[in-house]
């Protein structure tokens, strides 16, 4: 928000150059991979001292490298949230030391938003509403049922509940439409895999597969290609992201439709630690622009994309 303690010392760094502390999830994904080489290349860029930390996907591991920022005394912390709950203890510290928090990437549950000045992300309802409305119409004129797996993102992740919700709002349009199983693949390859490898086990004539990014989908796609089927024709593919090797799957037919999600947040977030650093106001919440992908978009955007 605007107007909380940050404002009372926001003179910045004496000598003119800022300190971030940023705190990562991971490193469980390609979109992972994008994002955190955007943050370290703008924070180069803008002459931003960068404190990075990699939490493995542990919130434990979050709020220790946050504490140690908080001790390092840095000018503003900025962390992707592994999950949306327990952040209110460590973000009181913070706030009672000075130092502002921008959340990048995912939300968190709160009773206090005012923990935070800013949280620069998608909107993950909406990517999850934008693949269930394609699907929805993919199959408006079935007569059948169309039985969907889902492969969800971490446990109590944002990412995993809003793509869940958004997916499901939209899918509601069309009564044919059916989640028949659903399970967490952690975001991994190597959790894609095994759970689409237990749905191919245990679920009939599974006709689509709704993946929440691109690494559970290609993960899946091995799974699937080992059972003997034809990612992208036995099984319609849908995936949130667009990185690299999930643009390729889906121009070689193996994915049918990739709801984009931009990991290049690093400009952004550089933009708004100078601001809430220098006493300016910001907006609480900057939403960020993506698109969606068929395999004609795929081949027109590839060359010129950076991962
Ligand atoms: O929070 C963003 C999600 O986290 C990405 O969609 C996924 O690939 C990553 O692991």
């Amino acid at each position: 928000g605007c107007g909380t303690a940050a404002d009372a010392d926001a003179v910045g760094p004496p000598d003119g150059r800022l300190t971030m502390g940023f705190s990562q999830v991971g490193s469980e994904s390609g979109w992972r991979t994008a994002n955190t080489k955007s943050i370290q290349e703008s924070a180069a860029a803008a002459g931003v001292e960068l404190l990075f930390s990699d939490a493995q996907q542990s919130r434990d591991r979050q709020i220790e490298a946050i504490r140690s920022f908080i001790a390092q005394r840095v000018d503003v912390i900025a962390f992707s949230p592994v999950v949306e709950t327990g952040w209110d203890p460590v973000l009181l510290e913070a706030r009672q030391a000075g130092i502002p928090v921008i959340l990048t990437d995912r939300a968190i549950q709160t009773s206090d938003s005012s923990l935070y000045q800013s949280f620069l992300g998608s909107d993950f309802i909406e990517e999850g509403n934008k693949a269930g409305t394609w699907l929805s119409d993919l199959y408006n004129t079935a007569e059948e049922p169309v039985s969907i797996v889902e492969i969800r993102g971490t446990e109590d992740s944002a990412p995993a509940i809003e793509r869940k919700l958004g997916f499901g709002a939209a899918i509601a349009q069309n009564p044919n439409l059916k989640i028949v199983a659903s399970a967490s693949g952690d975001f991994t390859r190597a959790g894609g895999k095994a759970v689409m490898r237990d749905f191919l086990a245990s679920t009939p004539d599974i006709d689509v597969l709704y993946a929440h990014n691109d690494d559970m989908g290609l993960g899946a796609i091995e799974a699937i290609e080992e059972a003997g089927e034809v990612p992208g024709e036995d099984i319609k593919i849908i995936t949130v992201d667009a990185v690299r090797e999930g643009m390729e799957a889906l121009i070689d037919g193996k994915i049918n439709y990739i709801v984009e999600c931009n990991p290049l947040l690093g400009p952004q977030l550089m933009e708004l630690a100078r601001k809430i650093v220098a006493g300016e106001r910001v907006l609480q919440r900057v939403v960020t622009e993506e698109t969606v992908f068929e395999r004609s978009g795929a081949l027109a955007a590839l060359p010129g994309r950076r991962y």
